[in-house]
């Protein structure tokens, strides 16, 4: 039997016919329809509401738990409602709304990209010269054809030669002769009719856990043309990477469907940037990607499983380089791809990108780079060596566990003060939830109020006379917990308040010790003190939006080097477009890849202690 589901989102109205019993979730996710759903449908997380007008059995008792008032309200969590009836359901979609951090540092590299064109004039064939086409266009590139025979093909070896020299012929003949050469490295990738070297175009993306951002770069000029940004598509299944490795290990099937989707995800970026700029897709031939080490795995399809069990073993950390229809990119066909090189399971290519944003390597001094996301990377060193770390940090400062925590989008309070209670909202909008950035200065605002002492507790409301009565008067109960209200209902657009609960203190609390505890581990193991840093590179999109003195307040960052602290921004995406436009610094990506010394954590015992030791609030 099937039921009439009609979805009303973001102004429009779509109805699909859903099978009975089919979860409301899946229903959603197969019309394109993306939720916040950081528990990946468990059922535990709460933050896939949606309002379902119509005429069905109310929610369980757990599931009214972990919606608060909203039960009240007609509100139900998708992933755990199965369809048994017609229903009118009303959802935000994320995907219009995420503001993702994409600007980042742009250094000034000399122009040496990946691919390049080059314009010639073959003699054509006469009685005298009868060289097949290809022995022409070789002499031509200054390449011999003696590898086997075999001089053209693509960076990985095979491929694009067959697909080159099918249509070798036409674009000779059609030209006249005239034909331009497109060279990646030393390896003829494509030939095309007349002289089109002003056409040469390549992207550099970053794939997050959460977000993918993509920058589309002119290679003959190196102009950065357009930058457009998405939502992870793969966020359906679970906030982390565990929960999708879990998913993606299940079957051949479901390993095929997380890569088809964050392929299908990064086309149609590809596809957004170059219609904005005016520009043939298919003149685009290179494609550089950056992102953490699973991320990357599901692109390329390498089975990431290694990643999620002890001892952490990726199937490789190298460089990859694929051509574009092997990777199921759409740009040119013959398109050279370059997924950048990793350190270890837990430090990816967007930490690599990210040193060389950031310029660290080069340095004579020493810097320490910090990218908070569900983990927290942090590379310490300078010329003279690199060490590097990953704390699971969870994904708390994103949002999740946080009773009314969302990420960066429209309607979270991202920043907030004490005396007065300010606040702020992305969008301009009445508040639906409160961000890492707001979590962070509320935490930072009630510490110095002393309404959290340093163990992290909340004052009692009966004990906290001594405190004013505008802190006193917002001591509440949310979900049979102690709390405190940051925003009343009435400013909140569900007409309930944002409470900051005693567990999402403890939440945020093991999330700044993981980090707190990851850079003093490196400090500690380097044998240098706080005094020896010189600058503090913050890298990603909470690091953008974070507000310094709260994060060194709460002791996320160290309070002695608040003073040295800068924002690169999204720091990923600007190495790998430094990779995408030099291949010097490709090179150099590598190198740097090969010596950062991995540290690692859950075998450290100065880990250990010094995670205690953070926990308090100092
Ligand atoms: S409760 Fe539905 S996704 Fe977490």
């Amino acid at each position: 039997m099937e039921y009439r589901i009609e979805v009303h989102t973001n102004g429009d109205v779509h109805t699909i016919m859903a099978a009975s019993g089919t979860n409301l979730l899946d229903v959603l996710k197969d019309m394109g329809i993306l939720l916040y759903t950081p528990c990946g449908g468990k059922g535990t997380c709460g933050k896939c509401s949606v309002r379902v007008d119509s005429d069905i059995a109310g929610p369980s008792e757990e599931e009214r738990r972990l919606l608060g008032v909203k039960a009240g309200k007609g509100f139900r969590l998708a992933c755990r409602l199965n369809i048994d009836s017609d229903m009118r359901v009303y959802v935000d979609d994320l995907r219009e709304q995420a503001s993702i951090i994409t600007a980042g540092t742009r250094k000034r590299v000399v122009l040496d990209p990946l691919v390049r064109k080059r314009f010639v004039e073959l003699s054509p064939p006469s009685l005298e010269d009868q060289r097949p086409d290809l022995e022409r266009v070789l002499a031509v590139a200054g390449m011999s054809g003696t590898d086997n025979g075999t001089a053209i093909m693509d960076l990985a070896g095979r491929g694009v030669g067959t697909r080159l020299l099918k249509g070798l012929p036409d674009v000779l003949r059609r030209s006249g002769y005239r034909i331009t050469l497109v060279e990646a490295g030393n390896n003829l990738i494509s030939v095309e009719a007349e002289d089109t070297t002003p056409a040469l175009y390549g992207t550099a993306l970053d794939i997050g856990t959460t977000t993918v951002a993509a920058y589309l770069y002119d290679l003959s000029s190196g102009e950065l043309l357009n930058v457009r940004s998405m939502m992870n598509p793969q966020r359906k299944f679970g906030a982390d990477v565990i929960s999708r490795i879990d998913y993606a290990k299940k079957s051949q099937q479901a390993a095929d469907e997380m890569r088809k989707i964050i392929a299908e995800g990064i086309n149609d970026l590809i596809k957004q940037l170059a219609d904005e700029a005016g520009i043939d897709q298919g003149d685009i031939y290179a494609a550089v990607f950056s992102g953490n080490t699973t991320m990357l795995h599901f692109l390329a399809g390498f089975d990431a499983s290694g990643i999620a069990v002890s001892p952490f073993i990726p199937v490789t950390c190298r460089a990859v380089h694929m051509s574009a229809a092997e990777l199921g990119i759409t740009v040119n066909d013959n398109g050279y791809c370059l997924i950048l090189p990793c350190v270890s399971a837990y430090i990816g290519a967007d930490t690599v990108s990210a040193v060389i944003a950031s310029g660290m390597h080069d340095s004579s001094g020493i810097s320490l780079l910090v990218d908070i996301g569900t983990n927290g990377e942090i590379v310490l060193g300078g010329r003279d060596g690199l060490m590097a770390c990953s704390t699971a940090a969870g994904p708390a400062f994103e949002g999740a566990n946080i009773r009314f925590g969302m990420g960066g989008v429209t309607g979270a309070v991202d920043s907030f003060t004490l005396p007065g209670f300010k606040y702020t909202v992305i969008g301009g909008t009445a508040a639906k939830g409160i961000c890492g950035s707001g979590t962070v200065d509320a935490i930072a605002a009630l510490l110095d109020a002393g309404a959290i002492d340093e163990t992290g507790a909340l004052a009692e409301n009966s004990g906290a006379a001594g405190l004013p009565y505008e802190i006193r008067s917002r001591f509440t109960e949310t979900d049979g917990m102690k709390s405190f209200v940051l925003v009343p209902a009435q400013e909140t657009v569900g007409d309930e308040p944002i409470t900051i609960t005693q567990k999402d203190i403890r939440e945020i609390q093991n999330a700044k010790a993981a980090v707190a505890a990851g850079i003093e581990t490196l400090i500690s193991t380097a044998g240098i003190s706080y005094g020896d840093i010189e600058k503090v590179y913050l890298a990603g999109g909470f690091g953008s939006t974070i507000h310094i003195q709260s994060a060194a307040r709460i002791g996320l960052l160290p309070r002695q080097l608040a003073d040295r602290v800068e924002a690169i921004g999204n720091a990923s995406g600007s190495g790998a477009s430094e990779c995408l436009l030099s291949r010097k610094v490709q090179v150099i990506a590598e190198e740097i890849a090969g010596r950062i010394r991995y540290i690692e954590l859950s075998a450290s015992r100065i880990f250990t202690e010094k995670y205690v030791e953070n926990m308090l609030f100092g």
